[in-house]
């Protein structure tokens, strides 16, 4: 499966990953705002920090100098987090300011994601938000009275809708009004909940039921929100089930005949196309080769 990224995105991503300067990849040492948002174990996690140039005397006036992003995640995560880190520092933004940079000024700076990518530029607003929170904290800004309600206040303890993905009621309830998701595919396109064993769809209190408290029960018409791109093509399939299609055919075919030879594979990551193993005595091309026949000849083997 190879998603269609933007020659813009796709540009932007090779700089950083070559750390061309100019870029944004890394950590800012002893930062005045830092945050974290998504999960390890869901296979995407940002970790923003910045930096501000300090007013005298007025807090509400420090100004972003230096933004950073470190990301467990693909070619889009590693863009979007370039492209807020960008926007940021061009925008000569304070941190207040700088929460009103959308996830559909995000997509437009990289002319357009796959709509299956989408929850990649919403890592980074929500990543943004928690190091303001921080920055508050440091700098003695009462939010709340600077007229700023932070959204994921207390949605980390909201009821767990989608447990494949640990995604609260709260924090979907937001999304679904924020961003205009008007279908499941829309909410897993956005921030992944539903996009594994789709237990959460149709359940009491799961995803249909959020969205048809917020726009009624019957569907609208309209469709999606206008920035984000049409969903997947029926039949593809959704990362999770290549991710399981991938560990059977280890399972069955290859973890077998490495361990007659002494060896052995472990499925790290998959991302994309590129297939992250951690691979003891193995031969690289043979993984590769058998994972290209028997599913997909796009798979790259990387060693980690
Ligand atoms: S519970 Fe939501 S996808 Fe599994």
């Amino acid at each position: 499966m190879a998603w269609e990224y933007s020659e813009k995105t796709r540009q932007i991503f090779m700089d950083a990953v070559h750390g061309k300067p100019g870029t944004h990849m890394g950590e800012i040492e002893k930062p005045d705002g830092f945050g974290e948002h998504g999960s390890i174990v869901c296979g995407d996690a940002l970790r923003f920090s910045f930096r501000v140039r300090k007013h005298a005397t007025d807090p509400l006036q420090d100004v972003i100098t230096e933004a950073r992003y470190l990301t467990f995640g693909c070619t889009s995560a590693i863009a979007a987090s370039e492209a807020l880190c960008t926007l940021i520092e061009q925008g000569q933004f304070t941190p207040i300011h700088a929460l009103k940079i959308t996830t559909q000024d995000i997509v437009r700076f990289l002319e357009g994601l796959p709509a299956q990518k989408i929850h990649c530029s919403v890592m980074g607003a929500e990543a943004l938000e928690s190091a303001v929170y921080n920055w508050a904290q440091k700098r003695g800004v009462d939010l709340a009275q600077a007229g700023v309600q932070l959204q994921t206040k207390g949605e980390d303890d909201g009821r767990i809708v989608c447990k494949c993905f640990s995604v609260t009621e709260p924090y979907i309830r937001r999304k679904i009004k924020e961003l205009n998701l008007r279908t499941i595919p829309d909410i897993t396109n956005a921030i992944k909940a539903g996009g594994a064993c789709a237990s959460c769809h149709h359940a009491p209190g799961g995803l249909q039921d959020l969205l048809d408290e917020a726009w009624g029960r019957k569907p609208m018409s309209g469709g999606t929100a206008p920035a984000l791109p049409a969903a997947a093509a029926p039949g593809e399939p959704s990362p999770f089930q290549l991710y399981k299609h991938i560990e059977q055919v280890v399972a069955q075919s290859i973890r077998p005949a490495l361990q007659h030879d002494g060896g052995d594979i472990e499925v790290v990551d998959v991302k994309d196309d590129l297939v992250y193993c951690r691979l003891t005595g193995a031969c690289k091309m043979m993984v590769e080769r058998t994972l290209k026949e028997e599913i997909n000849e796009h798979l790259r083997v990387i060693a980690v």
